[in-house]
C-alpha cells in the first residue's frame, strides 16, 4: 500500500510536484492544504482540505507532506511554520522516474527532482530543493537547503550553492564554483567565478548586477 501524504500549495508549481508524485508512484495524495483557497475547491483533480491548520487536528491520518512551492524563502517559511505545528511530520522527496540520480548521490527530504533531471556522482542534495525539467548537477557537489535549479540550468562537478539561491533558466555555473546563500543567477547567465553571497548576477560572464535581501521576490 503506498503511503497517503498531503501537497501544501496549490498553483502552477503545485501542479508540476502532484505530476512527478503521481508519476513516481510512492505515494497516494489525498488532497492540498492552501492558506488562499476555500476548503473543497478542486485543483488539479485534488480537493483542498484546509491550511496549515487541518495539520494539527489531522497528522495522524497522513505519512507525510511536500512543500510545493516555488519561491525558496516562501517555501522555507512554510516549511518552518509546518515542523512548528506537527514536528514528527515528516516530509517526501518527490523523484519523476525519468530523473537520473547517479551513484552516491543523495537527495534530501522535501526536495523535487523533475523530469528529464540529471544528478552526478556523490552529489548532495539539500532539503526542500527543486530541480526542474533538465537540469544536470554534476559530480562531488553539495547544493545546500532550499535552493532552486530552473529548467534546463546546468553545474559542472565540485560546485557549492548556498541556501535559498536560485539559479534561473538556463543558467550555466562552470565546474568548482561556489555561489554563497541567497544568490540569483540570472536567465541564461554564464557563473565562471565564485558568487558571494545575497548578490544577484547574470551575463557572460556572470557579473556582480546588485546585492538582495534575504526573500526579495526574484519569480
Ligand atoms: C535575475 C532576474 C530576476 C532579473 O533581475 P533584475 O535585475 O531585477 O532585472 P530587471 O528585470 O529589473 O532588468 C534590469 C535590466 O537587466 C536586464 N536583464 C534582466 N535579466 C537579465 C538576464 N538574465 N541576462 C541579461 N540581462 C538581463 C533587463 O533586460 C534590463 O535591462 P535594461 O535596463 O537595459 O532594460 C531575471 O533575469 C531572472 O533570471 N528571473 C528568473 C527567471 C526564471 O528562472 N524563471 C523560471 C522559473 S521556474
Amino acid at each position: 500500500m503506498t503511503k497517503k501524504i498531503v501537497v501544501f500549495g496549490a498553483g502552477g508549481h503545485a501542479k508540476t510536484v502532484i505530476d512527478v508524485i503521481e508519476k513516481g508512484k510512492l505515494y497516494t495524495i489525498v488532497g492540498l492544504l492552501d492558506n488562499n483557497k476555500p476548503v473543497g475547491q478542486i485543483v488539479y483533480g485534488y480537493n483542498i482540505l484546509g491550511d496549515d491548520h487541518w495539520l494539527a487536528e489531522h497528522a495522524s491520518s497522513i505519512d507525510g507532506a511536500i512543500v510545493a512551492i516555488g519561491d525558496n524563502w516562501i517555501r522555507g517559511s512554510v516549511v518552518k511554520l509546518l515542523r512548528s505545528i506537527q514536528p514528527s511530520l515528516p516530509f517526501i522527496s518527490a523523484i519523476h522516474p525519468s530523473a537520473q540520480i547517479a551513484r552516491g548521490a543523495n537527495i534530501g527530504v522535501g526536495s523535487v527532482v523533475m523530469a528529464g533531471a540529471v544528478v552526478g556522482s556523490d552529489t548532495e542534495i539539500g532539503d526542500h530543493c527543486i530541480l526542474y525539467p533538465n537540469v544536470s548537477v554534476d559530480h562531488d557537489s553539495t547544493i545546500d537547503n532550499f535552493v532552486s535549479f530552473a529548467p534546463r540550468s546546468v553545474t559542472g562537478g565540485n560546485v557549492h550553492i548556498g541556501s535559498f539561491s536560485a539559479i534561473a533558466i538556463s543558467a550555466t555555473v562552470i565546474h568548482g564554483i561556489t555561489i554563497g546563500e541567497h544568490c540569483v543567477i540570472g536567465a541564461s547567465a554564464t557563473v565562471l567565478s565564485n558568487i558571494a553571497p545575497y548578490t544577484v548576477a547574470y551575463g557572460t560572464p556572470a557579473r556582480f548586477i546588485r546585492t538582495r535581501k534575504q526573500g526579495e521576490c526574484y519569480l
